[in-house]
């Protein structure tokens, strides 16, 4: 998605805004481009491509001087990737430049009338629009502060803009509603960005912006307003974590930092909230009553995080006892669900900004069901609007597939789970305690699949088999919802086709496609269905497949006669086994995707943070 930073202040503007760019291009991006106020001109850099092509154009940001400028990051939605089509971009008369993240829905309408009153336009974008309408008002004779307002009054959808006025060289305008956009308190100098990142070389001192706020800033002051219009206090919160914690530190690339990151991050989502054997989930209002009334769980999410809420059925039904059903994001939304008072709609979500997530969320409120979020990004649009949250601790995470975030949403699953048990009785004390104290040896057991010769068995396997042209994933029961995980990690990083299936539906159909070399990864850590599983593999073998077996330790030996390689896992409790099965599977789709020479933090086509529908 859209990347943003803004920066006002004594320094030289276009360095800062590379820089900061440059920490946002996590997000995916086609095109890059900055617009610097020298005091007297508006002038604009900028181009398709990479960053590092902009930042050559610009000597490093030494070809264009001034103190006060807006840089963007450009993943295409209206008009292709283009020179033309990038941000900034300055109205018709060079009055007014700007730089927006998400959609403005009725641009087409806008445009019409602009162009009725002789405004031209340069560009495919939705976001020229809002130049030449803030230029339009201010042409009018409102100040720059006002054209903004009316301007975004007349403009429906989701924007962050950051926005600079030819005339006013010392103050920068900044509006947000359903994109992200922070502001960051300097000394001496300000900024505003789509994400902590991108600024947090220069302040640890951010706000959130709300829906609907503005922000009229110099280099020594901000006024913050809000929808209405009035002025708004907005508070810093203090960044604890480091700029080095949102770099590579070491590592090729940042995946495989945060696929070594996952035990941390368990242990930091698990460890505050498992107290004296029990679950304390301190600021969840979720009361035993409440739980009794409820008849049915929805756990709606995107992709990965929906992945989880697969993971979320088998193992809330299995302790809690209750109906659960998994539904996509972008189908819950449009789909009429059931919902009402005895409804949980829990939403999943890393970025908490992602746009269909966000949508569901807004559905499932406007229909009286109580929503209970799980995000990693404090503060962010999920966050703040969910009935109650409770946080994954996972840290930035960076690389467009995410690894950890995750391992730490289905660490909050296995907690909540657990803690409605707790609540509602529905687990036998010893298996409860049991389960407990597997949940929190995960974090070790996770990092002897990270050691040296763990990760080199991995490695071999890729090096196997990185030229296979379809990928079949197997398994049953919580090793199918891996399965659908392990699958999407090798598509979206390693370009290959691959398909998860319940292992028992294998023969209604796909089986079909088996034949001579195809690679079936069969997952098969449950001892009690393990030798359906492993019949299932006798099938594929039989039409030719070369199967990849991935079980514990204790049943290795078992599928090593059926299989061509085994990759063998610690043993946990069965419900607790996808915490552990995930991880040689992220390897395996990293290496693969290096053998493989593709991009492995910045997959073609994908974007971290999916802002729009
Ligand atoms: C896959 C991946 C995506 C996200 C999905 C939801 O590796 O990262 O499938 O899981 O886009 O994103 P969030 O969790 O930010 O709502």
């Amino acid at each position: 998605m859209c990347g943003i930073v803004g920066y006002l202040g004594a320094e030289q503007a276009a360095p800062i805004l590379l820089d900061g760019l440059s920490k946002l291009e996590y997000r995916g991006y086609d095109s890059a481009g900055v617009c610097i106020s020298d005091g007297r001109d508006l002038k604009v850099a900028k181009t398709k491509g990479r960053l590092a092509k902009l930042s050559e154009l610009l000597d490093g940001g030494k070809a264009i001087t001034g103190t006060v400028g807006i840089g963007h990051t450009r993943w295409a939605t209206h008009g292709a990737p283009s020179d033309e089509n990038s941000h900034p971009h300055i109205a018709d008369s060079g009055k007014i430049a700007v730089v927006h993240n998400g959609i403005i829905e009725n641009y087409q309408q806008l445009k019409e009338k602009l162009l009725a009153k002789g405004k031209r336009f340069h560009s495919e974008t939705d976001s020229e629009v809002a130049a030449n309408l803030i230029e339009y008002f201010y042409d009018q004779g409102l100040d720059f502060q006002s054209a903004v307002r009316k301007a975004v009054d007349r403009m429906e959808g989701s924007y962050a803009l950051g926005i600079l006025c030819r005339d006013c060289p010392d103050t920068i305008a900044a509006v947000k509603k359903d994109s992200p956009l922070i502001f960051g308190f300097g000394d001496g100098c300000n900024f505003i960005a789509s994400d902590v990142p991108a600024i947090l070389k220069h302040t640890r001192k951010v706000c959130y912006l709300e829906d609907g706020d503005m922000v009229i800033f110099t280099a020594h002051s901000a006024r913050f307003y809000d929808a209405a219009g009035d002025l708004a206090e907005r508070r810093p919160e203090h960044i604890t974590w480091d700029t080095e914690s949102a770099e590579k530190g070491g590592y090729a690339h940042f995946m495989i930092k945060e696929i070594h990151e996952q035990p941390k991050a368990i242990r930091d989502t698990l460890s505050p909230r498992m107290k004296d054997g029990a679950i304390v989930l301190d600021d969840l209002s979720l009361d035993a009553a409440y739980l009794k009334s409820l008849s049915r769980i929805y756990i709606v999410a995107c992709g990965s995080a929906y992945y989880v809420g697969v993971q979320g059925k088998y193992i809330l039904e299995k302790l809690c006892k209750i109906p659960v059903e998994p539904v996509l994001a972008s189908e819950f939304r449009y789909a009429d669900p059931v919902l009402g008072k005895d409804t949980l709609v829990l939403i999943i979500s890393q970025s908490g900004e992602t746009a269909d997530t966000k949508g569901a969320l807004e559905e499932a409120k406007a229909h009286g069901a109580r929503t209970l979020a799980i995000v990693n990004v404090v503060g962010s649009a999920i966050a703040r609007l969910a009935d109650d949250v409770i946080y994954t601790w996972a840290g930035p995470e960076i690389a467009v597939a995410t690894t950890k975030a995750y391992s730490t949403q289905l660490s909050v699953i296995y907690l909540l789970s657990l803690y409605i048990s707790q609540c509602l009785g529905t687990v036998e004390r010893a298996a409860y305690d049991r389960i407990y104290r597997e949940l929190q040896a995960i974090p070790e057991k996770i990092e002897a699949l990270l050691t040296e010769e763990a990760i080199s068995r991995v490695q071999y396997c890729a090096s196997q088999y990185f030229n296979n042209r379809d990928v079949f994933y197997i398994g049953r029961n919580l090793d199918s919802a891996t399965c659908l995980e392990g699958s999407l990690k090798l598509k979206e990083i390693a370009y290959l086709h691959s398909e998860a299936y319940a292992a028992g539906e294998l023969k209604h159909g796909p089986i079909s496609l088996i034949e001579d070399g195809t690679l079936v990864v069969a997952i098969a850590t449950n001892p009690a269905l393990f030798d359906k599983t492993m019949s299932n593999v006798k099938e594929v073998k039989a039409r030719g497949a070369e199967v990849l077996g991935l079980t514990i330790e204790r049943l290795a030996y078992g599928m090593q006669r059926d299989t061509d390689s085994v990759i063998a896992i610690p043993e946990t409790d069965p419900i607790l086994q996808p915490a552990l099965s995930i991880i040689p599977l992220q390897c395996l789709a990293y290496y693969i995707a290096l053998m493989r020479g593709c991009d492995v933090d910045k997959p073609r086509n994908l974007a971290k943070s999916v802002t729009v529908e």
